[in-house]
């Protein structure tokens, strides 16, 4: 090898791919962003950026303006030393992984990369895929790594920029070196293991985080049926340095393209290897058990049957700051009311997603319009600043169901409106886990 500086490949241009291929422009590198999808190439040549992501647009403009960053889509262009597999694993019907957008570029790159090239894979898969690239690679002059991406939606840049640490697995120490070399401008601790350390190391976080959610979820409930106040006693359990305040925020379920996939692929790991994983399946079992508790909770609050309401319901997107609705606990809501029979008026800042019986309104308020409830589903701050006398005037009933508990209780109070929150005993006297879902649609008009 020379000493000339790597030629990055990174192949997809999805959230992570993407994110990826302009902060190691911005980092200084040379980088070439490949995806199938020609008239994507295209627009991103152009600087359009096709998600909802902070600071990427510019990431993305600087990178190009700099020559550190092109895009293309073809695999000629991709025999670079260090390549970057950034490609989607979808679930099957049948509820596997599916490899084979990872096995395809396998096959490509076999035929374009020059001996000692290494191809990296960044977004997730299943824990043991190294073994299935070096078959696809079938080239023993290729080295494999595994450098997982801790990446939020809606913080991407940031988080890639300010990583609590970079993980890289390899079977070789001066392979992880060279892949450690991408990241040498950021101060973050780098880990080097060995590649099923490394695989294992993304699934198991995002699964321990679900299980976190899981468990401040569960006390939520606890607090509904016993009086308590899951505010107080998130301040009082996390101020212990063991614990800690990230990621203790209750809301409607947990969701996203991530820890829905990730904590049933470590199910289904533990299923392979003959081993019981009864916390694993506890949080995902939990998740659901607590969006069936919020689905019940609004109905409840509602107070009338659903298939004569109209349900004005904010935010549809799995969170805020990102345009992804995939497996989203918000459009789970709309969903489940919807199938009741209400007529719901959604509004949300970026997504528009299709669902039967849904009208998409113009902005938060005019969702509100003649409503007899109002649900915040996703927490775009946005939300949180809405003129609650406004809302009042709008509303046929004076009652708003706050998922993410990011409402003023006073300005809502000082409205004269009705507050429910997860976690918040007073408001909830009557709901519990016991109640069937979808028999109670509340009382008469
Ligand atoms: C998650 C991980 O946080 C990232 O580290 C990881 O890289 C990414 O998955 C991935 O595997 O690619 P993401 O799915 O973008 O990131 O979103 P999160 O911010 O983790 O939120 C996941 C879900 O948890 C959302 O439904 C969110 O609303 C919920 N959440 C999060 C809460 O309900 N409360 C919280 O306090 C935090």
């Amino acid at each position: 090898m020379t000493n000339r500086e790597p030629q990055i490949v990174v192949i997809g241009t999805g959230y992570v791919g993407l994110t990826t291929a302009a902060c190691l422009a911005h980092l200084g590198h040379d980088v070439v962003g490949v995806d199938v999808d020609e008239a994507k190439v295209w627009a991103l040549r152009r600087g359009e950026v096709p998600i909802v992501e902070a600071g990427l647009v510019g990431m993305v403009s600087r990178g190009l303006e700099s020559g550190r960053l092109r895009f293309e889509t073809s695999y000629e262009h991709a025999a670079g030393d260090v390549v970057l597999l950034c490609l989607p694993t979808p679930t099957t019907a049948a509820g596997d992984l599916d490899l084979s957008y990872i096995e395809s570029a396998a096959r490509q790159l076999r035929d374009v990369l020059e001996p000692g090239a290494i191809v990296v894979t960044k977004s997730t898969v299943p824990v043991g895929t190294h073994r299935d690239l070096l078959r696809w690679l079938d080239r023993p002059d290729l080295a494999v790594a595994s450098n997982p991406e801790f990446l939020r939606e809606g913080t991407a840049v940031h988080d890639f920029c300010h990583p609590d640490r970079v993980v890289i697995g390899a079977a070789d120490v001066g392979v992880a070196e060279r892949v450690a070399g991408l990241y040498r401008s950021l101060s973050a601790p780098i880990l080097i293991t060995d590649l099923a350390s490394a695989e294992l190391v993304k699934v198991a976080a995002n699964t321990f985080l679900a299980a976190k959610l899981s468990f401040v979820n569960e006390m939520s409930r606890v607090c509904e049926a016993t009086g308590g106040d899951i505010d107080e006693v998130i301040a009082g359990i996390a101020s212990d340095h063991r614990i800690g305040t990230a990621f203790m925020r209750p809301g409607p379920g947990w969701g996203g393209s991530c820890f829905p996939k990730d904590t049933r692929g470590m199910a289904a790991l533990g299923r392979q290897h003959g081993l019981e994983l009864p916390m694993v399946t506890a949080t995902i079992a939990s998740n659901d058990a607590h969006m069936d508790h919020i689905d019940l909770s609004i109905r409840t609050s509602l107070g009338r049957p659903l298939a004569d309401a109209t349900v004005a319901v904010w935010g549809a997107t799995f969170k805020a700051g990102t345009d992804d609705c995939r497996d989203s606990p918000a459009l789970a809501i709309v969903r489940r009311l919807a199938a009741a029979g209400a007529r719901i008026r959604l509004f949300d800042p970026v997504a528009r997603p299709s669902v039967a019986g849904v009208e998409h309104c113009g902005d938060a308020y005019d969702a509100c319009d003649n409503a007899d409830l109002l649900v915040i589903a996703t927490e775009w701050p946005e939300f949180g600043e809405a003129d609650m006398n406004k809302v009042a005037r709008l509303l046929a009933a004076p009652t708003v169901f706050d998922t993410r508990g990011i409402l003023d209780p006073a300005a809502v109070a000082a409205a004269g409106l009705i507050l429910h929150r997860p976690g918040h005993g007073a408001s909830w006297a009557g709901v519990s886990n016991r109640d069937a879902v979808g028999t109670g649609s509340g009382g008469p008009r």
